[in-house]
């Protein structure tokens, strides 16, 4: 079986030589296992479109730099001949890995598989056997799952009880559901009477991720852990709107259920990790760094086509730490911080008046493989256009006033991947409306003009981002890496991943740009910019 095409295509092709990220689609199984990092993801072997899945995987010593394998599952057995669909990883106590994933059996219905290494003795875990009971876990006549929307199976957590619990993504007519099983021996499942969550008018859960987050600042805590110390997150990949939404809330372990808190919204108008193209993640536990680390897939804005023609399609995004924000209302998200060892030559403005209508080249950085952070001081308060009550989405508001429309304080920001003339640019920039009490951030990632090709999604995204610019400064990092747009408001509070495909910004035609289209003058208080290597994968 062909393994690693995507990568190697990757490599050949000079215009999508991406650092760290690889791959088709969902993140699956996630892990670290004798201090090596683990990724499998779901792949199809003989082509550019999603189908064929099997579970490809790759590991790496820092997150960074991946050595590709041979596919880890692929379909061997009545319970997955039709696929092997995305599932999680669990570390028994016993430091043993396995792993639980959706299988498509000869009749296509969707069921839960056990796979676990051949030989624990090999730090890279290349072959995985599968137990001959599987499915582990079916829908049934009797426990009326629906055989097409059952999939997904989570890490597993260990109840003080010494049960297993596991969650499978479903849903009963519109309604989402978190499907629990528990086991006490991880290979006799018995369905729960209730699930562990379920949501109205949310339609199909797809990987779902549920896992504690400690109250006590920005590490990282083990699956299992549970107490005063932790809040739960239930972080779920609507199939109807393709973003992933996540609650913060309880789990109430006497009665098996979580409970999201008083105002941490359910469903599309809720949190998410990120407001732009990031799909299907999951997070696992670092024991050695006592971190949780976020992977996502990166769908492509590409018409079906044009993947064909350039052979790949979908990337992971650079892995992120993730930990519960002081205030215990939303998380933070940051890239890894082994990223930073691609860093080059560094540029360094600091204090420098970005001018009304003015825009500022970045010079002697490498634009098309960067890692930019600013700070933006902002004053002239009275020049903030009013916010009207009715502008409640953030994303419409975005594209109504993407940023070559000008504003009072801002449309300010970074043009990235930006042809010279500005035929081509992607635009991730920050606006400030006076709302009646206070003053409202809103951050965009404008793609409208990001390419000439015209069968690109060009999306405009946006979000409102939770700094107070009286008091804070915004910042802003953006990871731009060809074609890939990753940004970080207010030191992670909101991430906007975008997928752009320029024609003309490309090679050396690709700029970088700080540009104010407001009315008033912004302070950089500090810019940092780096070129970016190429991360290896053997
Ligand atoms: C999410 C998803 C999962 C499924 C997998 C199949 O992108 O649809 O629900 O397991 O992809 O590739």
């Amino acid at each position: 079986m062909a393994s690693y095409l995507c990568l190697s295509v990757i490599l050949i092709d000079s215009e999508i030589d991406n650092f760290g990220v690889f791959g088709l689609a969902d993140p699956n199984g996630p892990m670290i296992y004798k201090g090596l990092y683990h990724l499998f993801y779901q792949y199809n072997p003989k082509g550019a479109v999603w189908g064929n899945i099997v579970w490809a995987h790759s590991t790496s010593e820092d997150l960074v730099n991946w050595t590709p394998h041979e596919p880890a599952i692929f379909p061997s057995q009545e319970s997955d001949i039709n696929g092997c669909w995305s599932g999680s990883a669990t570390i028994l106590p016993s430091g043993k890995p396995v792993i639980l994933y959706t299988g498509i059996n000869p009749q296509n219905q969707q069921v839960q598989n056990y796979a676990e290494p051949k030989n624990l003795s090999d730090p890279f875990l290349r072959e995985w056997v599968k137990l001959p009971q599987n499915p582990l876990m079916a829908p049934t006549q009797a426990n009326q799952i629906n055989a097409s929307s059952f999939r997904d199976p989570t890490t597993a957590w260990l109840g003080p009880d010494k049960w297993w619990r596991v969650i499978i993504g479903s849903k009963r007519n519109r309604r989402g559901l978190a499907i629990l099983y528990r086991s006490k021996d991880f290979v006799y499942w018995v369905k729960a009477k209730h699930p562990l969550h379920s949501a109205k008018g949310t339609g199909m859960w797809e990987c779902p991720d549920f896992f504690p987050v400690s109250v006590d600042g920005p590490v990282g805590v083990d699956s299992s852990a549970i107490g005063g110390k932790v809040k739960h997150v239930l972080k779920l990949s609507f199939d109807d709107t393709k973003h992933d939404h996540y609650t913060i809330g309880t789990y109430n372990f006497d009665k098996d259920i979580y409970i999201p808190d008083k105002g941490s919204v359910e469903g599309y108008t809720g949190l998410r990790y990120d407001y732009g193209k990031f799909y299907a993640s999951k997070t696992f536990f670092d024991d050695v760094k006592n971190r949780r680390i976020l992977w996502g897939w990166i769908n492509e804005s590409s018409s079906v086509n044009d993947d064909i023609k350039k052979g790949w399609s979908g990337v992971q995004a650079i892995p992120r730490t993730i930990w519960l924000d002081k205030y215990g209302k939303q998380l933070i998200q940051w890239p890894i911080p082994e990223i930073e060892k691609l860093r080059l030559n560094n540029v360094n403005l600091s204090n420098k008046l970005l001018k009304a209508g003015s825009k500022l080249q970045i010079s002697n950085v490498q634009a098309l493989q960067a890692d930019v952070e600013v700070s933006f001081k902002i004053s002239g308060f009275e020049k903030a256009e009013k916010l009207d009550p009715s502008w409640t989405n953030p994303q419409m508001l975005c594209s109504q006033k993407g940023a070559s429309v000008k504003g009072g304080l801002g449309p300010f920001g970074l043009h990235v991947l930006a042809s010279k003339g500005l035929e081509e640019y992607t635009a991730v920039f920050f606006r400030i409306f006076k709302s009646y009490d206070k003053y409202v951030v809103l951050m965009c990632s404008d793609q409208s003009r990001s390419s000439l090709n015209e069968d690109n999604d060009k999306t405009t995204y946006g979000t409102f981002l939770n700094v107070d610019p009286v008091y804070e400064t915004i910042s802003l990092r953006t990871l731009i890496d060809h074609s890939i747009v990753e940004s970080f408001g207010g030191k992670g509070k909101a991430c906007i991943t975008a997928r752009v495909y320029p024609t003309l910004a490309i090679g050396y035609g690709a700029n970088l740009y700080a540009f104010n289209n407001g009315n008033q003058d912004v302070q950089i208080t500090s810019l940092n910019a780096w070129s970016m290597k190429k991360a290896k994968i053997y």
